[in-house]
């Protein structure tokens, strides 16, 4: 089916195969238990937050470019020296090439980066004013994905609640702009619709969504009564998008004609649970 959506005010729609039913009467959002509660945005859902040192940010460059360059090296792709990210689309210029690399930069786990991640919880833990853990309970590993998104194309996931999953029920998730984000490609965001009743949700079931052929595990959700009206917060580079895993976000369509984005998505977990 066709999923419409504005971001920005601006009208899109795209492909979306699946089989989609609207929800029962339940808002999943708690506001008395959320990691959000104590925030003065717990009912926008998300916030810009300054999260990471010039440093740690060159840093991350870092890693991300070494790591494409061996993903490359194995795929037998031959990047220049000085290889920018925002040029991706150009090397890896093929469909099934950039299938590969994506296999291998969807679960990256926090060890793969020369950052200390218990240094960034601790900072949204102060900022949210709520006891935040890396470790996820729920899982052997928490992961991070390193999403790419080549101009024009779309490498996109469904619009969808991280919470629909029970293992990311009790997380906070941070959207990271690495290469390429700005205000035509930043990740989209629903505000205030954490809060939005079951019932005026047309979702799938989990692992039941498809774009361009390709699954998503999450349930993607292809309508909303009222309407699907998102904005793209646009964080500044060091800064993190913070939001509830209940706000409905995704389908970050990159407009831009010739730069590829690249942004990191990972999830602090809720400390005790
Ligand atoms: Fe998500």
């Amino acid at each position: 089916m066709n999923c419409q959506l504005t971001i920005d005010k601006e009208p899109f729609s795209f492909q979306i195969e699946g089989d989609f039913f609207w929800g029962i009467d339940q808002v999943l959002f708690n506001p008395s238990s959320s990691v959000i509660m104590n925030t003065s945005w717990k009912k926008d859902g998300y916030a810009l937050f300054d999260l990471l040192t010039v440093e740690e940010f060159n840093r991350i460059q870092e890693n991300i470019s070494s790591l494409l360059k061996s993903i490359a090296l194995e795929i037998g792709i031959d990047l220049p020296d000085h290889f920018s990210p925002e040029k991706y689309h150009l090397y890896f210029n093929t469909q099934e090439l950039h299938n590969q690399v994506i296999q291998k930069t969807r679960f990256l786990t926090f060890k793969d980066f020369k950052i200390d991640f218990q240094q960034l919880c601790t900072r949204v833990s102060d900022f949210i004013k709520y006891p935040l853990q890396l470790e996820n309970p729920l899982l052997d590993e928490e992961i991070v994905i390193l999403r790419i998104s080549r101009p024009k194309s779309l490498d996109i996931n469904p619009l969808h609640r991280d919470g629909y999953l029970d293992i990311w029920a009790n997380v906070l998730n941070l959207w990271i702009p690495l290469a390429g984000c700005d205000e035509n490609s930043s990740l989209p965001v629903f505000p205030e619709s954490h809060l939005l009743n079951e019932t005026k949700v047309y979702r799938s079931e989990t692992k039941g969504a498809r774009i361009n052929g390709l699954g998503y595990h999450v349930p993607g959700i292809v309508d909303v009564k009222g309407g699907l009206d998102l904005i793209r917060p646009n964080p500044a580079y060091r800064q993190a998008l913070l939001f509830t895993p209940f706000l409905i976000h995704g389908a970050a369509i990159n407009q831009n004609e010739n730069k590829t984005r690249l942004s990191l998505e990972l999830r602090f977990c809720k400390k005790g649970i």
